[in-house]
C-alpha cells in the first residue's frame, strides 16, 4: 500500500503539489487524471524518490520512505518500477541489453546475487514475449515504431518484477489502436505481477479500460477518487467534459 498525506511541493514559488492525500491500495490500478501541469509527473517522482517534498509524507508498506536519502532511499525505490513520458530506452543499446540493463546492473533482489547470463537471457525473453516483442532481441530501438518502443520500455520494467508499477502517460502520443494494445498490456502486466499500478493519462479512454479506481489531481490535490462509474458521475466540469467525449465506455473493448 502507499499512503500519500498532506504533500507539498513549490518550485521557485511556483506552488505545485498543495496539500495532497491519497492512499493506493494494494493490488489495484489506480488512475490519476488531471489537466496538463497540474503536477501528475511532479508527483509520480516524489513517489519513487527523485523528487523530495516540502512537507508531509510518503509510505510505502508501512515505511516513510519520504524521510529516507540517499542509498537507503534508492533501495526503498527498487520495489517500483516507472514506465516514463517517452519510454526513456537507451538508443546505443539493443533492445535485449536494454531490457537486461537492471537484472545485470543490480542482480536478484531478494538474495542479493548476481544472475547467470542465461537466467539473464531467459528472463529477457520471458518479458520480451509478454509485451509481445519476441524476436527483436538484436534490434535497436531506432528500428521499432512508437508503439513497440513503450512496450520495450514495459518490458524493462517487468523483467524485475517490480511490487509498485508507476506509469506516466503511458498512452500519450500513440494512435489509438496502438494506444489500446499498450491498455491492454497495462491490464495482463497487472495480473500477471499481481502488482499494485498508479497510472497517469489524461486519456478517459485509458482510465477506464484500465482503472480500477480514478482519482482528479486538480489545484495541488487529489479532488476525488472513485470507482469508475460513480467518478463519472461527479459534478465537476473537468469530469463532465471527460464524459461528454467518450462515446462507448471503453471497458466493453476488454477481452473475456
Ligand atoms: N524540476 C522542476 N523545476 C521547476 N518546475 C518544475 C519542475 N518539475 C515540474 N515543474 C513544474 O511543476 C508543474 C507541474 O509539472 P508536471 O508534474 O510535469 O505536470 P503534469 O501534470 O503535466 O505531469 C509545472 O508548472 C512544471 O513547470
Ligand atoms: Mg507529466
Amino acid at each position: 500500500m502507499i499512503d500519500i498525506y498532506d504533500l507539498w511541493k513549490a518550485f521557485d514559488g511556483n506552488e505545485v503539489l498543495k496539500g495532497l492525500t491519497l492512499k493506493v491500495k494494494k493490488g489495484e490500478t489506480l488512475v490519476i487524471l488531471g489537466r496538463s501541469g497540474v503536477g501528475k509527473s511532479v508527483l509520480l517522482k516524489h513517489i519513487i524518490g527523485i523528487s523530495h517534498a516540502d512537507r508531509g509524507y510518503i509510505e510505502v508498506d508501512g515505511v516513510r520512505v519520504s524521510d529516507l536519502r540517499g542509498e537507503k532511499r534508492y533501495q526503498a525505490s527498487l520495489k517500483m518500477g516507472m514506465l516514463f513520458q517517452g519510454a526513456a530506452l537507451f538508443d546505443s543499446m539493443n533492445i535485449e541489453d536494454n531490457t537486461a540493463f537492471f537484472l545485470k546492473q543490480h542482480g536478484n533482489l531478494e538474495t542479493g546475487k548476481k544472475y547467470s547470463r542465461s537466467e539473464i537471457r531467459d528472463r529477457v525473453d520471458e518479458a520480451l514475449r509478454m509485451v509481445d516483442l519476441e524476436g527483436t532481441q538484436k534490434k535497436m530501438p531506432s528500428d521499432l515504431s512508437g508503439g513497440m518502443r513503450k512496450r520495450a520500455g514495459l518490458a524493462r520494467l517487468i523483467v524485475y518484477r517490480p511490487e509498485y508499477l508507476l506509469y506516466d502517460e503511458p498512452t500519450t502520443g500513440l494512435d489509438p489502436i496502438t494506444a489500446m494494445q499498450i491498455n491492454e498490456l497495462i491490464v495482463e502486466t497487472q495480473k500477471e505481477l499481481k502488482a499494485t499500478s498508479i497510472v497517469v493519462t489524461h486519456d478517459i479512454v485509458s482510465a477506464l479500460f484500465v482503472g480500477d479506481r480514478l482519482a482528479l489531481h486538480k489545484d495541488g490535490k487529489i479532488a476525488y477518487v472513485e470507482e469508475p462509474d460513480t467518478f463519472l458521475k461527479i459534478d465537476d466540469p473537468i469530469i463532465e467534459f471527460l464524459r461528454k467525449t467518450i462515446s462507448e465506455d471503453p471497458r466493453t473493448f476488454r477481452r473475456k
